[in-house]
């Protein structure tokens, strides 16, 4: 399945490099780091980069979690080729084009059942921020305009508008941003080393952990909350796996109140896991699902929502005329995103990906688990295609030892992502077995040089 690279590089020629590193204020990013160390990547093919001094580095991450079918797929590129040249941009606000219509329902087909009304935004944040609102204006319309609280969970990451830092459960990117959305509760994460190290897959212990929500349904009343907003696995902080029954746990109470249930599978979504959505893997259908990254494989910006029709079914009352659901973004539903998507899932289904990541699955497992008992290493959890992988930080110099194995990593030809110090590893679905010999060898080596 892999193709051949595209014939080692001039380093010059495929750089085109910046006269300066200045004026870009890098996002998520240690600015004064980088730009005294830069790492650039120049070009990209199936599972690999190519870096500006002609390396060819294994794409261990997809990207930033999102290009799910590898790197340059060809009929990707001529789908977004040939819609640039027909249509370029279209409103979607009191006008229509086909593409959005067509893509809703490959993306209704694909969901869980039920979900079978689609809202489209740019990027997880704005998809996450849609389902937030639709989901306090959803119980509005009905009637039950008190519930407004949202709950969220710690360690979790919803993207970065004032809604999704708001529910999300990392303190370092909520700081600096003031008083956040009022009303919001936070779920205890599920991350616990003494209980779950080195387990395969969901761990045995913490579904208690769901409990909380009764407590947190008690403390407030239900009439007075909303929604829940969780990743069925947490990535960006970690890759942190849900315990057995835990989502099983969320999913009863929620219904047992009235509260909707958003799985935010902006990683989850599209084979990561084997299936096309973390709902599937899981077997726990939620009443609100956001994407994005894979939808498009990372070609194109796009997030989107998927309501289940009686949510959406609730806003078609009033007069003909009036706009149901004063929401909407001038990108929604563009042209170019819409034509990258249904080629990406198109994709996806020729290639038979989300299978592939499936029967590969155990073949990572083991050999991500291999490194058990490598320097640094004090935990190893898998799913899927996704693993991260735990180093003891260095004393007082917290996320000094994985971004040193970052740099080496890449010195080495493989891109990895690091969080706190924690390694997290999703490559593209198109892998092979020699691929991940090659993650887990180029780790092994480098863990064994890491101070
Ligand atoms: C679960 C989850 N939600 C939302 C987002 C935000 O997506 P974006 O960066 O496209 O806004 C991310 C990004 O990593 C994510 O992992």
């Amino acid at each position: 399945m892999t193709q051949p690279l595209p014939p080692s590089s001039n380093p010059t020629e495929l750089a085109n490099g910046p006269a300066s590193l200045d004026a870009f204020w890098m996002p998520f990013t240690a600015n004064r780091q980088f730009k005294a160390y830069p790492r650039m990547l120049v070009a990209a093919k199936d599972m690999h980069y190519i870096s500006d001094d002609g390396r060819q580095i294994l794409d261990g991450t997809a990207g930033l979690w999102c290009v799910n079918a590898g790197h340059c797929r060809p009929k990707i590129i001529e789908a977004i080729q040939t819609q640039a040249t027909t249509l370029d941009y279209a409103p979607t606000f009191q006008m229509g084009h086909p593409a959005p219509f067509q893509l809703a329902e490959r993306l209704a087909q694909l969901a869980p059942e039920g979900l079978n009304r689609v809202f489209f935004a740019n990027s997880g944040s704005e998809a996450v921020d849609t389902a937030l609102k639709v989901a306090i204006a959803y119980h509005r319309v009905r009637g039950e305009g008190t519930r407004q609280r949202l709950i969220g969970r710690e360690r979790g990451y919803h993207g970065v508008g004032f809604g999704g830092i708001s529910v999300g459960g990392i303190g370092g990117n909520r700081k600096l941003f003031g008083s956040l959305l009022n009303g919001v509760d936070h779920l205890p994460h599920t991350h616990n080393l003494t209980h779950n190290a080195f387990s395969h897959q969901q761990p045995d212990w913490g579904a208690h952990l769901a409990d909380e929500l009764e407590r947190i349904v008690t403390l407030h009343d239900s009439s007075n909350i909303a929604a829940v907003i969780v990743e069925p696995v947490a990535g960006s902080t970690g890759v942190l796996v849900p315990p057995k029954g835990y989502l099983e746990k969320l999913r009863q109470v929620c219904t047992r109140h009235g509260i909707l249930l958003i799985f935010d599978e902006v990683i989850t979504g599209f084979g990561r896991l084997g299936t096309c959505f973390g709902a599937d893997y899981f077997g726990v259908v939620p009443d609100i699902i956001t994407v994005a990254k894979g939808i498009t494989n990372g070609t194109i910006p796009m997030g989107a929502v998927l309501v289940r029709q009686e949510i959406h079914d609730a806003f078609m009352h009033g007069p003909d005329q009036a706009i149901e659901f004063p929401h909407g973004y001038t990108y929604s539903g563009h042209p170019l995103a819409c034509a990258a998507a249904i080629a990406t899932l198109d994709t996806y289904a020729e290639d038979g990906l989300f299978e592939n990541a499936a029967s590969l699955a155990p073949y990572w497992q083991e050999a991500i688990h291999s490194l058990r008992g490598a320097p640094h290493v004090i935990d190893i959890r898998n799913i899927g295609i996704v693993a991260g992988i735990e180093l003891e930080p260095m004393p007082n110099r917290p996320t000094r030892r994985a971004y040193e194995c970052l740099v080496r990593c890449f010195e080495q030809g493989l891109l990895i992502r690091t969080t706190g110090d924690i390694i997290a590893l999703s490559p593209p679905l198109m892998l092979q077995n020699s691929h991940v010999d090659y993650v887990v060898e180029t780790l092994d080596r480098v863990l064994q040089t890491l101070p």
